[in-house]
């Protein structure tokens, strides 16, 4: 960039050449005529292209600590704010999924949806600091009527990475064990797809080695790795796959590094946000993730102290987790209604209580009929 100018990086030739085309088309210069190409070309390639309004509305604090804040409105305007420009650590959150019920799903609506995520892309963009993550839980979803995944989470995904510089840093899978088959007619009806119970996490940064500390999120060790730390390796091995097994893996490191695969159930059926909402009158938020998934992702992508923002905030399940962990936070919903009944969630003061749960898991292929 010279002088706010781009350099293209094309030949002097070749530009002259181009000036030359865009005077004879008409256009006042060159930069009038690769703008107006742009402005076509992506209202062809995507018709919904959203404007950014002018003028935003305020946001209100409906709830405050000294860490943190639930906000109501839209995030939309704390994500573009000056005032916020590189001042995040983390953003984790889950946005609302697949947008268009009301909408066919599909190509379309998958278009339509980025085209709406894109001035979120551009906000976390302005918000987050270079070593910062981004973490995104965002389901899967069927096209209407057909056993067939929609890919506007993919979708989300590239444009986040292709047009925003985001670096895919590690994509994870949250497993819950407790989901119920659906959708209920392919599933349990036609029997012709399995049950879907893995969401999609995309943890993605400006930076290729954001700050992240796996040692802060280790898991408990095996039984068989119990037994190796016990009786020792005593001579090295190599593998079939090539790896060696050294006198190193005799060492205890405190627990296991975790796999990208979390395995939490979401079965908070009590507490106080669930009291609160009862005790109020509210309507449980119906698509809340467990405390699981943002205490791991904020041990692992920061230190206390650090900023923390969900601007999809729901039930306030990451603004409550970064406030027991130390972490400033702030978590921004747009409906009143749940903005104010998270604030139940914060009247529980004992200490949080991490749970480490062992879950099973067979291989299928089950042979219904030697079973023992
Ligand atoms: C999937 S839910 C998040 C649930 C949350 N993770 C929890 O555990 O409760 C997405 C939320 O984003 C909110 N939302 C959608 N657009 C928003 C916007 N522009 N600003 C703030 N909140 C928004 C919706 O009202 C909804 O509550």
């Amino acid at each position: 960039m010279k002088d706010n100018k781009l350099d293209l990086g094309i030949s002097a030739r070749q530009m002259k050449a181009l000036e030359k085309f865009a005077l004879d088309k008409g256009y006042k210069s060159l930069p009038d005529y690769l703008l107006s190409l742009h402005k076509k070309n992506a209202q062809k390639e995507d018709p919904t292209t959203y404007e950014m309004p002018a003028k935003r509305g305020k946001l209100n604090s409906v709830y405050k600590t000294r860490r943190g804040q639930i906000l109501h409105g839209d995030s939309l305007d704390w994500l573009h704010s000056s005032r916020n420009t590189k001042t995040v650590d983390l953003i984790m959150t889950s946005p609302p999924f697949g947008l268009t019920k009301k909408k066919a799903y599909g190509n379309e609506a998958a278009h339509a949806y980025v085209a709406w995520f894109r001035q979120f892309a551009e906000g976390f963009s302005n918000v987050l600091k270079d070593d910062g993550s981004l973490v995104i839980d965002i389901a899967g979803a069927w096209e209407k009527g057909y056993p067939v995944r929609s890919l506007y989470h993919f979708d989300v995904l590239t444009m986040l990475c292709r047009e925003y510089g985001f670096n895919l840093c590690q994509e994870h899978y949250w497993w819950n064990p407790s989901k119920l088959p659906s959708p209920a007619q392919w599933v349990n009806v036609y029997r012709s797809r399995v049950k879907d119970s893995v969401n999609c996490v995309w943890w993605l940064s400006k930076s290729k080695h954001p700050k992240a500390d796996n040692t802060k999120i280790l898991a408990p060790y095996s039984t068989r790795m119990e037994e190796v730390l016990k009786s020792g390796i005593k001579s090295n091995s190599r593998l079939p796959s090539g790896h060696s097994v050294t006198s190193k893996f005799n060492k205890d490191n405190g627990g296991a590094i975790p796999p990208n695969l979390i395995a939490l159930a979401n079965s908070e059926s009590n507490g106080a946000y669930f009291q609160y909402c009862k005790d109020y009158g509210f309507d449980i938020h119906p698509a809340r993730f467990p405390q699981g998934l943002p205490e791991y992702f904020i041990k692992f992508l920061t230190d206390p102290n650090d900023l923390v923002v969900d601007p999809f905030g729901g039930s306030s399940m990451t603004g409550y987790v970064a406030e027991k962990l130390g972490r400033k936070w702030r978590s921004i919903e747009m409906d009143e209604l749940y903005a104010l009944s998270g604030t139940g969630r914060f009247l529980d003061k004992s200490p949080m209580k991490s749970t480490t749960t062992k879950y099973e898991i067979f291989s299928p292929c089950f042979d219904a009929k030697n079973k023992k």
